[in-house]
């Protein structure tokens, strides 16, 4: 198959420009897409043809269910079976935008979307052309992120194109994401609400709108823990994980970056090829031919959208043993610090 590439600007565009697009997903074809967190994988959520490809093209296992996206609170009438009180406070806050809630299904959203649950996954997300993708199609767009499964989720077009040129029918490339980690999921079909993946919109910033909030303790683990089940079945697997064997060293700033020249010149010596992931703050202190900066510590936000890119960056190095630093897993922190412990297969040395 070939796929078609086409550029849009996020900041002007006129709807004729999605026609093609639009008639793509309504024929039940995959459109790769830029949302506000990265970019998604997208197909008709009511099509159980349309969410089976989307599984094909990422490799993806099929117990791992897909979120459906809409752009008004209307077409929750037609996916959701119940809506909670607490799912109207938070769409009143955090809708649209980069917050994913669980609601029980209804009959007519298929079990291939759904991975064989009986719940739903939905997200009004504020991008303004995966906004007009929604509204302008008509179609609820079931979509994953537009990556390879495994591999880190794209935040540009060029990464989409890497993973999937040739098994999806268009990538709509509408430049570089705002923030580069996916959205946060929020529980609500049991119970007190339990966040299932961290991300932009922090538990705090819940907590202020609902009261008590819980983590799914599969989060709050800190190496791989076959007795924990994690709630949202994508967060078991290894992901966002580079091809070489990635190290985070924790602990105070001096000695981690001492700890990290030590392993640099270590690697080195046996003849590997190594590299560093470093930040504007300490990237200069590093002994190493391979020193990538993610972002400024003074902004997380600048991390988080730098993280993939630089995950993807490293295999293009071809590095065979990568050195990270660690960050504060408070607010945003505990995002980037989520997925850095799954790309690294949670291989951590504190100093
Ligand atoms: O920011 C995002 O959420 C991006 C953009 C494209 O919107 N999408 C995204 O989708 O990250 P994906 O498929 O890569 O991650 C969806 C996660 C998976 O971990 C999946 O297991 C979980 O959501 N999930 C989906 N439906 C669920 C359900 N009914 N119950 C529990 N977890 C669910
Ligand atoms: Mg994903």
């Amino acid at each position: 198959m070939k796929t078609i590439m086409q550029t849009i600007n996020p900041e002007s565009f006129r709807d004729e420009e999605l026609e093609e697009v639009c008639r793509i997903l309504q024929k039940g074809g995959l459109v790769a897409f830029p949302t506000e967190t990265v970019y998604g994988l997208g197909g008709d959520a009511m099509h159980p043809e349309a969410s089976a490809k989307i599984y094909a093209a990422k490799g993806r296992p099929s117990d791992n269910p897909l979120i459906v996206h809409i752009a008004d609170m209307d077409a929750l009438e037609d996916i959701a079976q119940s809506v909670p009180e607490a799912a109207v406070k938070l769409a009143d806050h955090f809708w649209p935008g980069p917050l994913t809630m669980i609601f029980p299904k209804k009959e007519a959203v298929p079990k291939s979307t759904t991975g064989g649950l009986e719940t739903v996954a939905v997200r009004m997300p504020s991008h303004p052309v995966a906004r007009a993708l929604i509204r302008e199609s008509g179609v609820y767009i079931a979509a994953p992120s537009a990556n390879t499964s495994g591999r880190p989720s794209p935040t540009k077009a060029e990464h989409v194109k890497e993973d999937l040129d040739g098994r999806i029918d268009m990538i709509l490339d509408g430049g570089a994401v705002g923030i580069g980690l996916e959205s946060t999921i929020v529980d609500l079909s049991t119970g007190v609400p339990t966040i299932l993946r961290p991300g932009y919109i922090t538990g705090e910033m819940l907590e202020d709108v609902l009261g008590e909030v819980q983590v799914d303790p599969a989060i709050l683990s800190q190496k791989m823990n076959p007795n924990i089940v994690a709630k949202a079945p994508g967060m078991k697997y290894r992901h966002y994980a580079p091809k070489g064997q990635m190290t985070i060293i924790e602990g105070d700033t001096s000695k981690v970056v001492d700890e990290i020249n030590r392993l640099v010149k270590e690697k080195t010596d046996e003849g590997c090829s190594v590299a560093v992931i470093a930040t504007e703050e300490t990237k200069d202190a590093y002994a190493c031919a391979n020193v990538r900066s993610v972002g400024s510590r003074a902004t997380e936000g600048s991390i988080a959208a730098g993280l993939y890119d630089i995950l993807r960056e490293m295999d293009h190095i071809g590095a065979e043993y990568i050195y990270a630093e660690s960050f504060e897993k408070d607010t945003l922190g505990k995002a980037i610090m989520n997925r850095m412990l799954k790309a690294a297969a949670y291989h951590v040395i504190k100093v």
